[in-house]
């Protein structure tokens, strides 16, 4: 079995060659490719100051190119995020309102500290591979989550490269599931979480109206970059459309299975003031987790996608 990526931090250097496109001054950044599957790190630009069309085009291209991008020592607020974040299409406000940012509902609190016996966050957000908000029928085109507060060890993420994943599929499995669609749902998994973890809120009705099962297609093409890509999660995908379910159930186990391979992986291990963007249109992504006695908070913001096709 190939061993799964992590990468140490590239020593950083200030140069660069661009020159400003407008008269905003411009940053001296760089993107540098990680050696694994999916992934680069973006050293020297500070997302809280002004990025001029130039600087925000390369950014826009390295994460079409690399689908994970780690924005390396962003010490900034959670309004530079939601603003920065914002560039990139409008925000999603998550259903689980328990834990969004006080005055900042566009921010998720990923945590899995508690204050007074009561959960600050979401501590559980995303132990099964997923990609976020499959369950609506805009799923998003990319997250961003910045480090609050790191355990001393553990708490890394993963994602997972589904090009990678559709392109080593056998051709006979190509062509089985290339026309298929699959029905994605936020409740899948929620009861069995909430067993594990009482401290997951009770949704209410309004809750679960917000979340009404959606139906994709298993293989969507990356609207920017016309890449197939497959698209069913273990977290929230129950069923392909039209199979009899123990016939759905072995094709989807079987999906689930190759889409996170080794050789698809990048293991992230974040350090401090790390903000990092996925493509969710390209990724999956998993939480390792964090022993209960270490304190993680991480603050999410989500854009919202088109319509898969
Ligand atoms: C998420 O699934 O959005 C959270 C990932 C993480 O906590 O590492």
């Amino acid at each position: 079995m190939t061993a799964i990526a992590t990468v140490p931090r590239t020593k950083p250097t200030a140069t660069s060659t661009d020159s400003a496109a407008d008269s905003i001054p411009s940053q001296a950044f760089e993107v540098r490719r990680f050696d694994a599957p999916v992934g680069a790190e973006i050293v020297g630009l500070d997302i809280s100051k002004p990025i001029n069309a130039i600087e925000f085009a390369r950014i826009h291209r390295a994460h079409l190119d690399h689908h994970v991008v780690v924005f390396r020592d962003q010490n900034v607020s959670p309004e530079a995020q939601i603003e920065f974040s914002r560039r990139f299409g409008p925000l999603e406000i998550h259903v689980l309102h328990q834990f969004h940012l006080k005055n900042h509902p566009e921010i998720l609190i990923v945590s899995n500290i508690k204050e007074n016996d009561e959960p600050i966050g979401l501590g559980d957000a995303g132990v099964y591979w997923h990609s976020d908000i499959s369950y609506k029928p805009k799923p998003s085109l990319g997250s961003l989550l910045h480090a609050q507060e790191l355990p001393a060890e553990g708490g890394d993420t993963l994602f997972a490269d589904q090009h990678l994943a559709w392109e080593a599929l056998s051709p006979k499995l190509q062509q089985k599931v290339l026309h298929l669609k699959a029905e994605h749902s936020y409740l899948a998994k929620y009861e069995d979480l909430r067993a594990k973890n009482p401290w997951r809120p009770k949704l209410s009705q309004a809750q679960i109206d917000q979340v009404a099962p959606a139906v994709h297609p298993v293989v969507r093409t990356h609207p920017e970059t016309g890449r197939k890509a497959l698209f069913v999660s273990e977290h929230f995908t129950t069923r392909i459309v039209g199979l009899p379910q123990d016939e759905s159930d072995a094709l989807l186990a079987e999906l689930f299975a190759h889409s996170v391979k080794a050789e698809f992986v990048y293991r992230h291990a974040w350090e401090t003031h790390d903000l990092v963007f996925w493509d969710n249109r390209s990724l999956m992504h998993l939480a390792a987790g964090t022993a209960d006695n270490l304190r993680r908070k991480l603050y999410r913001t989500t854009v919202i996608g088109d319509t898969p096709r």
